[in-house]
């Protein structure tokens, strides 16, 4: 099952609106260029022959790789492998070259190619802990008069700031956290916030979430995905000693095969009953549609305790100082509690997490 609904579609766009314009509509046909890895040869030269209308490649281009500043990607060529094909295909290093999700994969380098430290988790045994189904698409929460706020996609500039906030109302959240989208760099790169975040994220009681590692389309292919997610448990295990049993798929795109893989990794698949379309509002003059849309969801006459999960993103200035608080105070307002994902599908926190026991 796909489960791409309209507000899915939306949710993809606009979070791809937050980067850098991109290519990535046209990624279907990297796996048409010749030799289907869109690899050129060294040393073989192209001839039209019997069955083919190709081009008749010269052995320059053939061998070449494009450089600093030339054109990489689909039916162009790869960039030397230091560099890193940009949305727009030219070759870089910048970091608007290098930033996934759009930093074209498999043309150069790219931030979704870094590599966490330490030992792979892959063979952490994943047991499937607790009640809640894994490898299944969740989209509601269980226990009444609950409210499960989720932000994906960060940590970034504004999350300090919306973790004192939460703080000031004792509300708990769950953070889908990807591990090195928009050019943030690594998250578990102590010279840079996010990790201290992510660990006062964890004591203060919040829930840490996979949104995989750079934001990529897990409907790709399998070894993408597992890479994705593999490489995000390294770098949340870098940081608070273990890796998520819950997860979010980028664009809310996960394919049975993807689902099934979820479902060998461990992995509960969250979705949202609520969107707050906050990714379409960022703008004072637009957060009150995404506040309607709440308020409404709180106020329906037939109401009766029905607990939500809703979805909003930390990297948006308009919902971290402006949208939240407004939450906060309608879930309070309708007798509702601010909780995270795992507490409002009544799995205990001790099922949030594999650990690694492993020394270094
Ligand atoms: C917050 O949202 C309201 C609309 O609900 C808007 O009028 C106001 O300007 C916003 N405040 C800020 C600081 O952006
Ligand atoms: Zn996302």
């Amino acid at each position: 099952m796909i489960f791409v609904g309209l507000l899915f579609l939306f949710h993809a766009s606009m979070s791809l609106q937050y980067h850098v314009p991109i290519a990535s509509q046209h990624r279907d046909s990297v796996l048409s260029v010749r030799d289907g890895d869109g690899e050129l040869h060294p040393n073989r030269i192209a001839t039209v022959d019997d069955q083919s209308t190709d081009i008749h490649l010269g052995q320059h281009d053939a061998v070449s790789k494009a450089r600093l500043g030339e054109r990489c990607g689909p039916g162009k060529r790869k960039c030397e492998s230091y560099l890193c094909c940009s949305p727009a295909g030219y070759c870089g290093m910048t970091a608007a070259h290098c930033m996934s999700p759009d930093c074209q994969l498999g043309y150069g380098t790219c931030d979704a190619d870094k590599v966490p430290e330490g030992k792979s988790t892959k063979r952490i045994q994943r047991p499937h802990i607790g009640g809640v189904p894994y490898g299944e698409v969740i989209v509601t929460c269980k226990v009444p008069y609950t409210f499960a706020m989720t932000y994906d996609d960060g940590p970034n500039e504004f999350t300090r700031d919306l973790l004192d906030i939460l703080d000031k109302y004792q509300a708990k959240a769950t953070f889908f956290i990807t591990g090195i989208n928009s050019g943030k760099g690594q998250i578990d790169d102590f010279t840079r916030p996010w990790g201290s975040l992510i660990q006062r994220m964890h004591y203060s009681g919040h829930q840490i979430a996979s949104h995989t590692w750079s934001h990529q389309d897990l409907t790709a292919s399998r070894k993408l995905r597992k890479q994705q997610i593999l490489k995000n448990e390294a770098a949340l295990r870098n940081i608070i000693g273990g890796f998520p049993t819950y997860m979010r798929p980028p664009y809310s795109k996960c394919d049975e095969d993807c689902l099934r893989d979820m479902d060998q990794l461990g992995y509960h698949v969250i979705s949202f009953n609520i969107d707050t379309a906050d990714y379409i509002n960022d703008d004072p003059d637009k957060i009150q549609l995404s506040k309607d849309i709440v308020d409404k969801a709180l106020t329906s006459p037939s109401l009766d305790g029905r607990p939500y999960l809703a979805i909003g993103h930390d990297i948006h200035a308009q919902t971290v100082y402006n949208l939240t608080e407004h939450i906060l105070q309608r879930v309070n307002d309708a007798g509702y509690r601010a909780v995270t994902v795992g507490e409002c599908l009544e799995d205990p926190r001790d099922n949030w997490y594999r650990w690694d026991y492993r020394s270094a």
